[in-house]
């Protein structure tokens, strides 16, 4: 029931203004159609206040029923796309309670006691980003999968391995993914952390002091699933140190990904020709007919940009405000869902992506024998011989600009030109300076021996299964 000696507001605060805002000014001050993607968290938030507002006998019994009964049509509306979003209620927050007070009447207007939008706010974007990190949690273990699984094929395919882009040593291709394993493996630990901190309660904290009604925080934080209150309804209001820390989770995971794209697309160009990507990441040029160009790993190298720069814009919209609550704060959301959404779709399509490489191992055994890719594993076999490394790397060194002005690999010389460099050598020094000799060396944890390969593959599928 309505009271009608009280005249109906047009806005929750117009009581105290004299004056309407512009049309513009309300443009840039509405968040609605941006902020209406929280709808589901905004009543779920409602409804667990509602209940301890009544349990706590701060409203009736029948206002609850009324409340629950208006909100499960709301989101019907809305489900139905037939909820009218209006600008003039400026945020998904009053848009969802003046529908509910239409619905309901006084229940509706009795359901803000003891809140304010600013723990109503932060409590949204805090359940809406705990389900979000699930669901990019999720995706990330797909594109762990996928690459172990690849990892898989090819524990025994040798590729260079590089440092400053040049030849270096040999690794398996096997042993290469597995490097992005371990870092997506990091950057789940990152984001599992980020979600601890933000699954705590800011209702309670009301406009910033807390509030005079007896409420039960515990109460709400357990109907919510919020792993605790936060502390101080200061900063409880306030801070987006949560939303902050997820962003910087998700630049790193694109980071990664992005450093991955970078050797995809380096692998994929006919002058180095180690992998194919299946046709549908890749398209044409309007001009070019022989074209096929890999658009999806260089959008995500070009969309890690984006996602860095939301970092920076939410780190630059907190440094300066001061507690507590400013309206500032409305300005971490398109960033957010930006980053969120981002990272999602991102994570989809690249676990997709490792299932349609095709790996081209002739090719990268073929590089090998550009780059004096053993030459190490020469210098080591004189030094197990008694040569001191520093030698042993200066008579290496030689042996290596006698083949380069040869035009061929160390393993071509003839045993005679190589003992020239060293009176250790013997016809044995010819197993080490093959590839499979090379790689099968590297036994260790950690190594890139092909059965090293594979223990790390069963011990990687072990860790991911336990997350
Ligand atoms: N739309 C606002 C936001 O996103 C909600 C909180 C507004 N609070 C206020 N006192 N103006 O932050």
């Amino acid at each position: 029931m309505s009271h009608p000696s009280q005249p109906e507001p047009t806005k929750a605060w117009s009581g105290r203004f004299s004056e309407p805002v512009s049309e513009l000014v309300k443009r840039y001050t509405a968040s609605v159609f941006f902020d209406r993607r929280m709808w589901q968290q905004d009543i779920r938030g409602s409804l667990a206040h509602a209940t301890m507002l009544a349990r706590q006998g701060i409203i009736g019994d029948g206002d609850l029923a009324d409340i629950r009964r208006g909100m499960a049509q709301i989101a019907a509306e809305i489900e139905a796309g037939q909820f009218n979003w209006n600008l003039d209620d400026e945020d998904v927050h009053l848009n969802i309670e003046k529908r509910l007070t239409a619905l309901v009447g006084d229940a509706g207007k009795r359901l803000h006691t003891g809140r304010s939008r600013n723990d109503q706010v932060a409590t949204d974007i805090r359940l809406w980003l705990r389900d979000e990190i699930d669901v990019i949690l999720a995706r990330l273990g797909d594109f762990q999968g996928a690459l172990l699984d690849l990892a898989a094929q090819h524990t025994d395919t040798a590729m260079p391995g590089f440092t400053h882009l040049q030849v270096a040593q040999p690794v398996t291709f096997g042993h290469h993914l597995l490097a992005y394993f371990e870092m997506a493996q990091r950057d789940r630990e990152r984001l599992v952390d980020c979600r601890r901190r933000t699954n705590r309660l800011p209702l309670g904290a009301a406009a910033l002091a807390g509030t005079s009604f007896p409420i039960d925080r515990q109460f709400v934080a357990e109907q919510l699933g919020f792993e605790a209150v936060c502390e101080n309804s200061l900063d409880a209001v306030s801070d987006r140190d949560f939303a902050i820390e997820f962003c910087a989770a998700a630049s790193l995971v694109m980071t990664h990904l992005s450093r991955m794209s970078e050797e995809l697309i380096l692998w994929m160009s006919p002058r180095v020709g180690f992998i194919d990507l299946a046709d549908r990441f890749c398209t044409g040029s309007s001009i070019m007919p022989q074209k096929k160009n890999p658009d999806v790993p260089e959008l995500v190298r070009g969309k890690t940009g984006r996602v860095n720069g939301h970092l920076v814009a939410l780190l630059t919209l907190m440094k300066g405000q001061p507690l507590a609550y400013n309206k500032d704060n409305q300005e971490d959301k398109e960033p957010l869902f930006d980053t969120a959404d981002t990272l999602r779709d991102t994570l989809t399509i690249f676990a997709d992506m490792m299932t349609g490489i095709r790996v081209k191992p002739e090719a990268m055994r073929a590089a090998l024998r550009q780059g004096f890719a053993t030459a190490t594993d020469l210098a080591d076999w004189l030094v197990k011989r008694g040569l001191p490394f520093r030698d042993a790397h200066e008579a290496v060194a030689r042996a290596v600009r006698m083949a380069e002005q040869k035009g061929c690999d160390v393993s071509d010389l003839t045993l005679d030109e190589l003992k020239s460099f060293s009176a250790l050598v013997d016809e044995n020094v010819f197993a080490v300076l093959t590839v499979d000799g090379s790689l099968a060396a590297r036994d260790h944890i950690g190594g890139t021996a092909p059965q090293q390969v594979k223990a790390a593959i069963e011990r990687a599928r072990a860790r991911l299964a336990a997350d």
